[in-house]
């Protein structure tokens, strides 16, 4: 079978990851090319300018690693020379260059697929499947924690779009994936507490989102940019039949009693680990949509309905109100 081909734009933290798996844990696949400025290592492959990379006949498909405000520019790229793209989350900041982007996908006939990694974690996948299997009953409410370690750079942080549309944007398509239906209101309420970066940067670190559902169901998440503890990664749905949820990976399970308490070991310590099976879930995945021609497991749909959720959150701190996910759509009529 001719393998699959390559090219990875950015080669930073998330990049690096799909470049392992893609090289030595995916069949059918060959990483040929990355296009990264600023990547000063020698890999075994070359460096290329971004739209040589894209344009190259040896390059099948595009991942897109790079800083988020690149990736709706990078996707058009990819619609342009009709190459297959997987893309990180988000899509991108800006609402209008996004809904211009997903119009040349379809235009162009290519495979668009947003990487919403949770949704190929093991447990969370077992939560999706008996939420679906009907093992609660009717789910009334998914209560979402997600604690990062850590805060990122402050280079980061200036180009991320802030923590809902950066960190929030997992929980907010885990929320709707889980549920299986469309958010209708959010209500955010948030601050800056634990990064000095992060008041720079004129964003929040601390918030807790609540979302309300189309049959009026509901989603509570709580987010921190910094956990003493670790990465701390759970999840629970309730409902009329009973309630279901996954806790931490943690490094180890074992619990040691003693006359001061019980202590066991700390939540895995940030996503590279705590995430390693689905980041190979889900590239897999990208690669047998390709492989075998089927339709993409996380859309740009999927993506498209996160991103209003986050920007409706972003407006719900500033304005101090519930924010219908209509006034966004209405938005972006006028864009
Ligand atoms: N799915 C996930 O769990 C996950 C985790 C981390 C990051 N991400 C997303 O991946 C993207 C990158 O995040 P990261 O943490 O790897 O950031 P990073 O800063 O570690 O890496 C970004 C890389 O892109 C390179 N770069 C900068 N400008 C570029 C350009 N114009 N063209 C090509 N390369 C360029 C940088 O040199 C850097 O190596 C972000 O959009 C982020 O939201 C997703």
């Amino acid at each position: 079978m001719k393998k699959v081909r390559i090219g990875i734009i950015g080669m930073g933290r998330i990049g690096k990851i799909h470049y392992d798996n893609l090289k030595n844990k995916v069949e059918n696949t060959e990483v040929v090319s990355f296009s990264d400025p600023f990547f000063k290592e020698s890999l075994e492959i070359p460096n290329l300018e971004v739209e040589a990379l894209v344009s190259c006949k040896e390059v099948d498909a595009v991942i897109i690693c790079s800083p988020t405000n690149t990736h709706a520019d990078y996707i058009s790229l990819c619609a342009k020379h009709k190459k297959d793209v997987f893309c990180e989350k988000p899509h991108d900041l800006s609402l209008p260059r996004v809904i211009e982007s997903l119009q040349e996908v379809k235009a162009a006939g290519i495979k668009l697929m947003l990487g919403f990694n949770r949704r190929f974690d093991p447990n969370f996948l077992k939560i999706k499947k008996l939420v679906m299997d009907g093992k609660i009953g009717e789910p009334f409410l998914i209560k979402i924690t997600s604690r990062d370690p850590a805060p990122p750079s402050l280079s980061y942080l200036k180009s991320s779009g802030g923590m809902f549309l950066d960190m929030t944007i997992h929980d907010f398509d885990m929320a709707r994936y889980i549920m299986g239906k469309e958010v209708t209101e959010v209500y955010a309420v948030g601050g800056a507490f634990v990064s000095e970066d992060v008041i720079s940067a004129n964003d929040i670190d601390i918030a807790t989102v609540t979302l309300k559902f189309e049959d009026n169901t509901m989603a509570l998440i709580d987010n921190s940019r910094k956990a003493v503890y670790g990465y701390d990664q759970r999840l629970e749905v309730f409902g009329s039949g009973g309630m279901a949820k996954a806790e931490n990976n943690n490094h180890d399970t074992h619990t040691l009693y003693n006359e001061i308490g019980a202590h066991s070991s700390l939540p895995l310590d940030f996503f590279m680990d705590r995430y390693t099976s689905s980041y190979l879930n889900e590239i897999k995945s990208f690669i047998n949509s390709i492989v075998l021609g089927t339709n993409v497991s996380v859309t740009g749909e999927d993506g498209f309905q996160a991103l209003k959720i986050g920007i409706a959150a972003g407006i719900s701190i500033r304005e101090n109100r519930p924010v219908k996910i209509n006034e966004i759509n209405q938005l972006q009529s006028i864009l």
